[in-house]
């Protein structure tokens, strides 16, 4: 039996995750049996335990679980966001979680921002490095507070990390047919980390070389992602470009309250989130969008073997779209507890 910790944390997490959460159990009413563990973890918890996430709470959840469904960490009353560092940030590091997997996936024409563009036009993945980069944290500040101060954030780029997820773009392109793998840096500016990425691209992609490869500019890729949205089936890049594309690509397909994501380290504990954070200016108003969470949820249960469950999670979501059973940001009327009813309800009916 599956066990996930379900750590709902802040802001629209709660309440998108306790749709997602809902959506689970309706999904798996007749099998798989899954145990969802709640964790209190989040900005509330810091604020009157004074802790984020602690070594044996780290240990327990590395351990004794098979995935992590996280909603979302950030808190105005936390403004250096420690808590996130800790425990969205910290479980990435130290699990090792590799891949951040995005998908951008058009759902239905009327969602995106393009012209004339429909579902096969916008339908690609990115693999954002997801244990590097100037996420690392290494660095100082120098003269703080002084007209003098020096702040330096390093970018750490290792062999091994880039070509693991490299790799990991690679196999996912041959595995699902799709023919090129585009990668993205800034090797023009910054030749030592972009000098390091093309060497260990161009050798992994010869392994590969019934898949066409090519590297771009990120500012050049941000462009044409909008422009020519459908020549992209898988891109691959550094933490912080893959942060910000997928952003980007998230608005393409409807935004933010559509994007999944999985943190995954193949064959360890993995950690699900949407792409969208804890949206302080909707929180507490029952007006975000369920589906990421939701579209999340699925993607974990693709991971944990269930593919007929998630596929079920997936078509009920294009159903509430098709139907227009969605949140104000898709142009519907509903709430985030009854779009998630929604969802429920269409499961049901589907009955398998
Ligand atoms: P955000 O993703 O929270 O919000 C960006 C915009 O998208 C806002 O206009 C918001 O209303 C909208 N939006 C987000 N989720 C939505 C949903 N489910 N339905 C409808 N609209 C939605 O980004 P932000 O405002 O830059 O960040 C807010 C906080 O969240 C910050 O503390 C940030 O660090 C944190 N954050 C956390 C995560 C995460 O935990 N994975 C991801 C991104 C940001
Ligand atoms: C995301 C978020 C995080 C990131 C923040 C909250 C640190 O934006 O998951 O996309 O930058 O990775
Ligand atoms: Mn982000």
């Amino acid at each position: 039996m599956p066990r996930i910790a379900v750590i709902a944390g802040d802001g629209v997490g709660t309440e998108v995750t306790r749709e997602a959460v809902k959506v689970l159990r309706a999904a798996t009413s007749a099998g798989p049996e899954l145990e969802l563990v709640e964790w209190p973890h989040g900005a509330d918890h810091y604020l009157s335990t004074g802790t984020t996430l602690t070594d044996d709470e780290f240990r327990d959840l590395s351990s004794s679980y098979d995935a992590i469904l996280l909603g979302a960490m950030g808190d105005p009353r936390v403004p250096g966001n420690e808590h996130a560092r800790d425990i969205l940030l910290g479980l990435r590091f130290r699990l090792d979680l590799y891949i951040n997997f995005r998908p951008v996936r058009l759902l239905h024409p009327d969602l995106t921002p393009l012209k004339d563009r429909t579902e096969k036009d916008v339908d690609f993945v990115i693999f954002r490095e997801n244990t590097e980069g100037v996420y690392v944290g290494m660095g100082g500040v120098f003269k703080k507070g002084t007209p003098d101060e020096v702040a330096v954030q390093e970018d750490v780029n290792t062999r091994k990390g880039v070509e693991r997820i490299v790799r990991a773009a690679f196999e996912y392109a041959k595995e699902n047919g799709l023919e090129r793998v585009t990668m993205s840096d800034k090797a023009n500016a910054m030749e030592h980390a972009g000098g390091l990425w093309r060497r260990v691209f161009r050798e992994v992609s010869r392994e590969y070389p019934e898949i066409e490869s090519e590297a771009l500019y990120v500012d050049m890729l941000a462009m044409d992602m909008v422009r020519r949205p459908e020549r992209y089936r898988v891109i691959v890049t550094g933490n912080l470009f893959g942060d910000i594309l997928s952003d980007l690509g998230s608005q393409l397909a409807g935004g933010l309250g559509l994007s999944a994501s999985g943190n995954i380290h193949p064959g360890r504990v993995s950690l699900f989130e949407p792409v969208h954070g804890s949206a302080p200016d909707l929180a507490g108003k029952d007006l975000a969008n369920p589906f990421a969470a939701v579209l999340t949820a699925a993607l974990m249960m693709r991971h944990l073997g269930c593919a007929r469950e998630a596929e079920r999670m997936e078509a009920a979501v294009r159903r509430a779209i098709h139907e227009g059973a969605t949140t104000p940001d898709l142009g519907g009327t509903l709430g985030t507890a009854a779009a998630g009813d929604a969802i429920c309800r269409y499961l049901e009916e589907d009955g398998a």
